[in-house]
């Protein structure tokens, strides 16, 4: 759901959308209007169905204030019981609740406002009001040429354009524009007029010095050159990000090894893929490093928390450094004395204002909503620290740079074959995927990866649970993917595929050496702990190549966002 919104002589047109970005039926008919401001959101719903009247930017009664906004007011129920009796609520959403209270403290509800009647400055207002709102929440106002912004919790970055001003939920959006930035912290807001921007301290109303960044990706990142979609530009870009971290990530390795050396207590948190990243690290902790660390997907470490202490180390694994369901925890855990590393690949992100330690993925621009080269390069990143932790990060460099290679020709010697069993897989409502030790969060980031682009019901397991109640799915040509490295789980993952192959199950093999259990194998180099990187490769392309043969777009899979920016 989408909703633009321009003004022409001084008059707000709105249009609103229920579909696809993109698609040629929601092509804008503002585009041919002239005007010197506008405001644009795509809506993820959460209160109220995806509709035209739910979509963004809500107006006041008077149609002469707009907002869009991003996040949750928790407590909107309560505020909307004051203005129904005044206010028209065109909407179900929380965000409508936002805009009518701006007009009420403005005082513009009133048909009989006199011209002579001094109305309060759009910033004052918007600041009494953000304060009342509980949640998590990033607002845009726009009124009579002038724009003002709130945040707390959720994004919102600012760009400084030759003579124009941008705001934008992720610096991403405003690369094609400009690389001048100022990412807004929580509890500032920003108007924006004609003659500048003035940032201000939403809970003490002072000015705040703007810090102006300069983006260092390339507007080429935020384009498609020359590939069909994203998604598979990215998997290509992947032995880049490798070896630019084998190669340059040294000093600030070193740096956060000291900072785990000295923690009493590390946990890794992370949500979806990021989580899955966790989960390797935790693997690749205790078997390069013999450290402990815990892990657990971020929504649920708000239960999971009574044990933190001054002395525990939280590390954020995070693409966008703007997940909601990882800055909750991080806050408690804050509160609690504990210190945040901040593992991102969005500089000056949420996440990345929040911690104490900071180290940025440098996988660049990640346009796709399924996330492939930034999981790469969370576990390059996080092979190097284990083997810093032991002195030996030299090997871990060598390692990399070995994978980026194995890599590199996955994507050139075996992109074929992997196609044609994609082909086979696109037929079936049901894969499973499964991996033992370091594979085991292979197996899930290899389901979530076809899953959420193939709408295919993909399931990942580690490979000993099967037995224990999931076998009972398997029957006659259910296919299983199975990551079966030249590891000390060789043996045991082997005789899984043998137990599905028994039930009639069609068993597709990742790993170095060819089973008689495999119907169909991708051959990927062995390279120990590095392994892990290597083989999500084909998965990866399993997932593109599935979306490609159901006709899907693999850039935007339905029901999902880049920025999960809610609970
Ligand atoms: C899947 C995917 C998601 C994200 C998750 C966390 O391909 O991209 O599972 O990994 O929403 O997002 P970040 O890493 O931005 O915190």
């Amino acid at each position: 759901m989408s909703g633009k919104l321009k003004v022409e002589s001084g008059k707000l047109l709105v249009e609103k959308h229920v579909g696809k970005i993109g698609n040629s039926t929601l092509n804008s008919q503002l585009s041919i209007l002239k005007s010197s401001i506008a405001l644009g959101h795509t809506r993820w719903a959460t209160h109220g169905g995806v509709t035209k009247e739910n979509a963004h930017p809500h107006l006041d009664c008077s149609g002469n204030l707009a907002l869009v906004h991003n996040g949750i007011v928790e407590n909107y129920q309560e505020l909307k019981k004051s203005l129904k009796k005044k206010h028209k609520f065109k909407s179900q959403t929380d965000s409508e609740v936002i805009v009518h209270m701006i007009e009420e403290l403005r005082g513009l509800i009133s048909s009989k406002v006199e011209p002579s009647t001094k109305v309060q400055p759009l910033k004052d207002t918007v600041r009494k009001v953000f304060l009342k709102l509980t949640g998590l929440n990033a607002i845009v106002v726009m009124n009579d040429g002038e724009l003002v912004v709130a945040k707390n919790g959720s994004p919102l970055v600012l760009g400084i354009g030759s003579g124009e001003y941008l705001v934008a939920s992720d610096a991403a959006a405003l690369l094609p524009h400009t690389n001048k930035v100022i990412f807004l912290r929580d509890n500032q807001m920003a108007e924006i007029t004609d003659s500048g921007v003035n940032i201000f301290d939403i809970a003490s109303d002072e000015a705040v010095t703007p810090k102006v960044e300069i983006l260092n990706w390339k507007i080429e990142e935020a384009n498609l050159g020359g590939h069909k979609h994203f998604m598979i530009k990215e998997i290509y870009e992947q032995p880049k990000v490798i070896r630019n971290i084998s190669e340059t990530y040294i000093d600030q390795i070193s740096d956060l090894c000291k900072v785990i050396e000295k923690a009493h207590g590390t946990f890794f948190i992370g949500a979806g893929t990021a989580f899955n990243a966790c989960l390797a690290g935790a693997y690749l902790f205790s078997k390069i490093a013999k450290a402990h660390v815990n892990t657990i997907v971020a929504s649920e470490f708000n239960y999971l928390e009574h044990f933190l202490h001054k002395e525990t180390l939280v590390i954020a694994l995070s693409q966008s450094g703007e997940t909601i369901d990882v800055i909750e925890p991080l806050k408690r855990a804050k509160e609690k004395g504990a210190k945040i590393v901040a593992i991102v690949n969005n500089l000056g992100s949420t996440i990345w204002q929040m911690a104490d330690y900071k180290l940025l993925l440098g996988a660049g621009v990640e346009m796709a909503v399924a996330s492939t080269k930034a999981y790469v390069s969370k576990l390059s990143v996080l092979i190097l620290i284990a083997y810093g932790l032991v002195n030996r990060l030299d090997e871990g460099r060598k390692l990399l740079a070995e994978a980026a290679d194995e890599v590199e020709r996955l994507l050139f010697e075996e992109v074929e074959n992997i196609k044609k069993i994609a082909k086979i897989l696109a037929v079936h409502d049901h894969i499973f995927t499964i991996g033992r030790g370091l594979s085991y969060q292979t197996a899930l980031e290899a389901a979530l990866k076809m899953k959420e682009v193939s709408y295919i019901h993909t399931e990942g397991l580690a490979g000993g649970e099967l037995k224990h109640g999931p076998i009972a799915l398997i029957s006659k040509g259910t296919p299983c993917v199975v990551f079966a490295p030249n590891d000390e789980t060789h043996e045991a993952i082997i005789s899984n595929a043998t137990e599905i192959k028994a039930r009639g199950g069609l068993i597709i093999g990742v790993g170095s050496k060819k089973s008689e259990v495999f119907d169909e194998w991708v051959q990927v180099r062995d390279l120990g702990d590095a392994s892990i990187i290597c083989n999500v490769i084909p998965a990866q392309l399993f997932g593109y190549f599935l979306a490609i043969e159901k006709g899907l777009d693999p850039d935007k899979p339905r029901n999902l966002a880049k920025s999960v920016t809610v609970k």
